[in-house]
């Protein structure tokens, strides 16, 4: 690899915060990987023209953000990812009934759909469709799932034609075949400054790079948005508008709008993951239908049916939707056909409506649990979903709150797991509900962590 000069052109502020924004930015795109060797900090003063002292602050904030780490006499190196991105890749998400509450992953209760599930799979059993579904599809038979799409994505609040509809294998293969049909490499995916962490590792796979959009508490800043597709050549634009992930903040209409207009206005494409749509009643309507012409819309059955399903749907104006089906082709083919059977027969027979309101009611549940014992100050008041965003009291890092659950055996995802932007997320934590099959572990996590904060970091000491 080339020695790695930073670009500091256009940026603002001090010197040493430009360099490690610009390193971080390199490591996000993955124009630098894991163990890639910086250049001594004195060897990069003299390239840019600054004091040794400014590349060796920089440095040392770096190592403090945990991007980079120093080896004593070796020089230099870029740390891996953050270990809850390295674990989207490689951990089970097996639940266990045992061991640490598991308060990290993004899942639906389980069971619910299990005797559902048993009684389907017999009748297909006996059906003599069977044999059908255990052979590649057909384009008719394919499309005979896609109406099915169909009829789930309007209940999303998006009318899909044949032609504009697609089934994926869940909505984290729509995402990266998505990307893969919009983008190519060195092109520039924005998102926001917290993002659902996949989609970080996914740009690198891609070779594309990546800018954070600044956010209120509202959703991503309209004018930051603006000032990026003029300033630089923006492809594609990732957001989850109804309960972010991993915020759970809801975007008004207005923003929605806001967005739609400067999305249209620089032709660049959206992706809009609404993953968790159905759980907010009176959610505002999508994206999609405010920028159609630019918007690949992403939703898939994991958190109203059965995540093992890997059932996803995707809606795209037609000339998208084809470039999408070429990288599901070249993905695997097409969505195992047996599950899109499943899935299908029961949208049709009325069962997923069935399954998304027991969904709901347990997510709701849930959430009534957790405002109780962490207080509704501290859950806020918004819709119930399947997770919480903590912003935690003054003297906490994420971090260390993080180290001192599991510590007391309670596993929740630091902020910076999230993270586009330096800094961001630094003292928050997503907490999720839905993980643990079992109510009372659930509770007690939830305690745990109702302690640590009243408790505070000094009163809540390492235990060894
Ligand atoms: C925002 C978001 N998008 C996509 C997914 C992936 O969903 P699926 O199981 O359908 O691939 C998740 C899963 O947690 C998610 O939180």
């Amino acid at each position: 690899m080339a020695i790695w000069t930073p670009d500091l052109s256009g940026r603002s502020g001090p010197r040493y915060l430009q360099i490690v924004a610009a390193l971080s930015e390199d490591i996000a795109s993955g124009r630098l990987g894991p163990g890639d060797r910086l250049p001594p900090h004195r060897d990069l003063a003299y390239r840019l023209a600054l004091s040794p002292n400014t590349t060796s602050r920089a440095y040392a904030e770096a190592v403090e953000r945990a991007l980079i780490r120093g080896e004593v006499g070796r020089g230099t190196f870029v740390r891996g990812p953050a270990p809850a991105i390295q674990a989207v890749a490689t951990a089970s998400l097996h639940r266990a009934h045992s061991g640490p509450i598991d308060l990290s992953r993004n899942l639906p209760p389980p069971g619910l759909a299990g005797d559902k599930l048993a009684q389907t799979c017999a009748e297909l059993g006996r059906s003599s469709s069977l044999a059908a579904l255990a052979d590649y599809q057909t384009e008719a038979e394919v499309e005979r799932h896609a109406k099915a799409a169909g009829t789930w994505l309007r209940r999303h609040g998006v009318a899909s034609g044949d032609d504009e509809t697609l089934v994926t294998a869940g909505a984290q293969h729509a995402i990266f075949c998505a990307l893969m049909a919009l983008t190519g490499p060195g092109d520039l995916l924005l998102t926001e400054e917290l993002t659902y962490q996949p989609v970080r590792p996914m740009a690198a796979r891609l070779g594309l790079k990546t800018a954070a959009i600044a956010s209120d508490g509202e959703g991503p800043c309209p004018d930051d948005l603006d000032r990026l597709c003029r300033q630089r050549q923006v492809k594609a634009l990732y957001l989850t508008p109804t309960l972010q992930t991993p915020t759970g903040l809801t975007m008004p209409f207005e923003r929605r709008q806001a967005i739609a207009g400067i999305v249209a206005r620089y032709g660049v494409h959206l992706i809009e993951d609404d993953v968790f749509g159905l759980f907010h009643p009176e959610r505002p309507p999508p994206i999609a239908t405010l920028a159609p012409d630019l918007t690949v819309f992403i939703t898939s059955v994991s958190k109203y049916l059965a995540p093992g399903l890997r059932v996803g749907f995707v809606h795209a104006p037609s000339r998208l939707a084809s470039l999408i089906r070429s990288a599901v082709n070249l993905t695997c083919w097409m969505t195992p056909p047996l599950t899109a059977e499943i899935v299908s027969r029961w949208i049709d027979d009325g069962t997923a409506d069935d399954l998304i309101a027991r969904h709901r009611a347990a997510a709701s549940h849930r959430h009534g649990l957790a405002r109780r014992i962490l207080g509704a100050e501290t859950v806020g008041d918004r819709p119930a979903g399947l997770h919480l965003w903590l912003d935690l009291p003054a003297g906490w890092s994420a971090d260390l709150f993080s180290a001192r659950a599991a510590e007391r055996n309670v596993l929740v995802t630091p902020g910076a797991a999230f993270a586009m932007a330096p800094r961001a997320g630094a003292a928050s934590v997503r907490v999720c509900l839905g993980h643990e099959a079992d109510i009372e572990r659930l509770e007690t996590g939830l305690r745990v962590l109702r302690a640590l904060l009243d408790a505070g970091p000094a009163g809540a000491p390492l235990i060894l």
